[in-house]
This record gives structure tokens, sequence and C-alpha cells, in this order.
């Protein structure tokens, strides 16, 4: 399969560019390196590069020039990952947000339209599209009610997918993640509780919990995301529409840190600040449909997906400070 995948570079999208190549797919990546890191694409292309199955191309969602990249490329398949990521960041600056996952999904949408692409594959926010809903774990079928401006933007790509799908006939998947957590999660930004609290433990540095640390999430190893995303693009059933990719299990914010500071052999007690807005009290996704339209399921328990981040961290930040001023 020729792939096509934007935010390449990212936490989430290297992660997948790495599993698809080793599947033995062409990958085409686009990334614009604003947060993610060249770094993350080492691997891919001392491996792959060569043989002429994995391509980087620096660019941007929002050029006008994307319909042409990808026509050039003719990928089967399209992964839509690129993003303004950060729930803060949206809530400090909107606009910026919306430009980049709105309007950037629409032209990533029209390319794929002007190329003829099937399978158009978008990560979608399941952790906020929800909002605060009365029954957890959540069902595809719970109202939308996002909080946040990124959540908005998130919910309106699906939707823009949604209405290609009625137009053109692309047959749009959007999966609902959860909080992904792993290796190559930059543990210096605001988001990622689990990459932040591992990499502050590790190095002794001091942890803040906003709020009272009660508030869950549904934590899904990035491995187990990444499965999601090759399932969805090469099941043979006709699939359309939102799949939540999730455990379903809720877990507080102040297991988290309990967990991490076991696993670091960490000893320092948490600092609390008052709670930060935009963001939901508790969450958890319901992944039965992922399971009965195309036999996903997680299958690394949390502690062992902390373990495997933590041991990330250690060789590849903590004895490398350049590697961290790269991220
Ligand atoms: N991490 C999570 O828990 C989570 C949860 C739900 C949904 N998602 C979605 O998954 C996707 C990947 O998230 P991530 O956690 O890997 O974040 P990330 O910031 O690591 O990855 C996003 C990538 O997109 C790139 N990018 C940003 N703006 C761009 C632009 N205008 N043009 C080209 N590239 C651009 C960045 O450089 C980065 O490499 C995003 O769409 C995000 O909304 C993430």
């Amino acid at each position: 399969m020729r792939t096509f995948v934007t935010g390449a570079a990212g936490f989430i999208g290297s992660t997948l560019v790495d599993r698809l190549l080793a599947d033995g797919h062409q990958v085409i990546g686009l990334d614009n390196l604003s947060t993610g890191c060249a770094e993350n694409l080492r691997s891919a292309c001392l491996q792959y590069g060569p043989v002429g199955l994995f391509k980087f191309i620096r660019g941007d969602v929002l050029a006008p020039e994307l319909a042409n990249i990808v026509a050039a490329n003719s990928p089967d398949a399209v992964f839509h990952l690129a993003a303004q990521a950060d729930l803060q960041a949206s809530v400090a600056d909107p606009q910026r947000d919306a430009r980049i996952n709105v309007i950037g999904t629409i032209n990533i949408l029209e390319a794929c339209r002007r190329s003829d692409v099937r399978k158009f594959i978008y990560a979608a926010s399941g952790g906020s599209r929800y909002g605060a809903p009365q029954v957890l774990p959540v069902t595809e079928a719970n109202p939308v009610a996002p909080l946040s401006p990124y959540a908005v933007a998130k919910v309106a790509g699906e939707l823009y997918a949604g209405a290609y799908a009625e137009m053109y006939g692309l047959k749009p998947v959007s999966l609902g993640l959860a909080n992904v957590y792993g290796p190559r999660q930059n543990p210096l930004g605001e988001a990622g509780v689990i990459a932040i609290f591992c990499h502050a433990l590790v190095n002794k540095l001091e942890t803040t919990i906003y709020g009272d640390g009660a508030s869950t999430r549904d934590y899904v190893f990035v491995d187990d995301v990444v499965d999601a995303f090759v399932r969805a693009a090469t099941t043979d059933r006709e699939i359309t529409g939102l799949f939540n990719v999730g455990t379903g299990i809720q877990t507080t914010v102040n297991e988290v840190h309990q967990l991490t500071t076991e696993a670091t052999d960490g000893a320092s007690p948490p600092r609390y600040a008052a709670a930060r807005s935009g963001e939901v009290r508790a969450i958890a996704l319901d992944n039965s449909r992922c399971r009965e339209e195309f036999g996903w399921q997680p299958a690394v328990s949390l502690s062992e997906g902390i373990a495997r981040t933590i041991a990330w961290l250690r060789s590849n930040l903590c004895d490398q400070p350049s590697a961290l001023q790269a991220l």
C-alpha cells in the first residue's frame, strides 16, 4: 500500500510511520516540524529511505500546493495526524488552533478528493469530543459536547470528513483517540501527563498536579493506537465513521503519579496547582466498535507502558541534552 502520513514527525505520526514501514508499506511523511522532531524519523530515513520506501517532505498542511504534493505521490491511504495538538495552546490562541486543525483538515480532504484517495484515516480526539458524559465508558453514540477550542476544531475535522463522504464517496475513518502516551511523547510540553511525570521524576524535578488529581483519563499506549490506524486502513471490510480507541479504563492523575513514582523509584510528592480551563473531569472510551469491526483491542497495560516510556526517556533524553533541546 502507498501511504501518506501528515504529522509524520510527531509522537504518534512517527510511530505510525515506523509500523507501516515494518509492515512493508511505502510511506510518504509530511510535517512542518513545528512540534514534531526530525530525530523521530531517523531510523525510517536511514533504513527505508535508500531503498525508496520512505520519503520525508517538510511541508505544511495549510500550503496551497498540498493537493499537488498528494497528487504527485498518488497514495492509496492518507493518515491525517498533523495538528495543533495542545489543548491549552488552543485556549490561548483559538484562531491559530482552528487554522491548523480545521482549515488544514479541509486542505488535506480537498487534496484527497482531487487525487481520488479512497482511504482517509483521521486522528480525532475521543478524549475531548464528548465533554462530560453521564455514563462511562462512553460509546460513539454519545452526543458531542466539546469544552475547548481544540475539541471543537477536532470535531469539525470529523464533520468535514463526513461531508466529503456524502459529497464524493470518500470512506473516512475517524479514530477517536483517548489519552495516548509512550516513547517520543514530548515531556516538556503542557500535555501528556505520563511523559511529563516520568521525565520529571527520572530527573528528580518537581511534579505538578492541576486540580485535586481526582480527574480521570483513559490512557492508551502509542503502539496500540498505531495498530488501530493500521487495522482501519487494511481491513477488508467497508468501514467508515467514528471509532473510539481507548482502553475503557479510568485512571486518576493521582494514580498516574503514584505509578510513575514507583516505576522511577522517585519519592518526591507532587505540588498541587489550580485546575486548568477546558479540561474534562472524567473520561473513558468504550472500544466495542473497534473490537467488532476490525478486531482491535489494547494489548499494553498501563504499568508496562509506563515502564517502556521510562526506558525510552532514560536512553534517549536523560543522557543526551541535545536531543532534549531538539524536541
Ligand atoms: N496525543 C494524544 O493523546 C492525542 C489524543 C487524541 C488525538 N490526538 C491527535 O493525534 C494527532 C497526533 O498527535 P501527537 O500527540 O502525535 O502530537 P504531535 O504534536 O507530536 O504531532 C503533531 C505533528 O503535526 C505537525 N504539524 C503541526 N502543524 C502542522 C502543519 N500546519 N503542517 C504540517 N505538520 C504540522 C507537528 O510538527 C507534529 O509533528 C493529532 O491530530 C492530535 O490531535 C492525539
